[in-house]
């Protein structure tokens, strides 16, 4: 009964997230933006349409983070196996990648980001590499931490890890992986949401998430919008987290 009335819309859009997140001590949250081309396909829309308003779904979604005092944004861009696309969809994504970050340029001053890129770069287009890391230079004095996973898988990471510590030759320790991810920068995520009903990490974070919650929602990434990013936060809030502990 409780539980119910607290599902109720107007109580979530009346909660103090503030609040509720300064209380919980939620820092970091990541998203897997799922859900873009079903959301398209069922508008009788191209897949690529799908994404295009994702991007502005995941501008929004950074600058609610951002108002309700989170301190670290991260999100699934394009993953590693994301490439068996068809090669029209992957380039429509990586079209909007180049405009995305020419936006972030242009809006630096405004909205003092610090952009990060997880993944390896080297497989992307030269120019958006350089892109890519001038945007990562411009903003690395900003407050607000905005990681996006582009060409990223989490056993990738682990292994190119892995790789960077052997070539120091010393033996390896759980905190040796953690500062050789591409994470680095970032704490671990408190709360990792997937949108668009799959219940799986898709290769996401996968060291990082060893003690993240996870809240997963039917609603398409392009519907995402404050209630459930409210929602995400105070379910969230109702979470004992244990770290194995009791
Ligand atoms: C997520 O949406 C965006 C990317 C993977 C780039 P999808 O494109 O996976 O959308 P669905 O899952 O096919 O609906
Ligand atoms: C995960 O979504 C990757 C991103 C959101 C970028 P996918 O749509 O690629 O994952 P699967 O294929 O459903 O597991
Ligand atoms: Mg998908």
């Amino acid at each position: 009964m409780f539980f119910k009335k607290k599902n109720f819309a107007a109580d979530i859009m009346s909660a103090d997230i503030n609040k509720v997140v300064k209380d919980t001590g939620l820092t970091h949250i990541a998203f897997i933006m799922d859900g873009n081309g079903r959301w398209a396909t069922a508008k009788g829309l191209p897949r690529e349409a799908g994404h295009s308003v994702g991007v502005k779904t995941f501008k929004k979604t950074v600058s609610r983070c951002r108002d309700y005092g989170i301190q670290t944004v991260t999100t699934y861009a394009f993953s590693t196996e994301n490439w068996k696309r068809p090669e029209n969809e992957v380039r429509e994504i990586m079209r909007l990648l180049d405009t995305y970050i020419k936006e972030a340029e242009d809006d630096n001053e405004k909205n003092r980001i610090r952009y990060i890129f997880l993944g390896d770069k080297s497989r992307l287009d030269p120019r958006l590499q350089e892109k890519c890391s001038y945007l990562e230079n411009l903003t690395q004095d900003n407050p607000l931490t905005l990681n996006i996973a582009l060409n990223y898988g989490g056993r990738s990471e682990i292994t190119q890890a892995c790789n960077a510590l052997i070539a120091k030759g010393n033996a390896v320790t759980e905190e040796d992986i953690s500062a050789m991810l591409y994470t680095r920068e970032s704490p671990d995520p408190d709360l990792i949401v997937r949108t668009g009903g799959e219940y799986r990490l898709s290769n996401f974070l996968l060291w990082q998430a060893a003690y993240a919650e996870l809240y997963f929602t039917d609603c398409l990434w392009p519907d995402y919008d404050d209630i459930e990013l409210r929602r995400a936060i105070l379910e969230f809030s109702k979470r004992k987290r244990r770290f194995g502990g009791v």
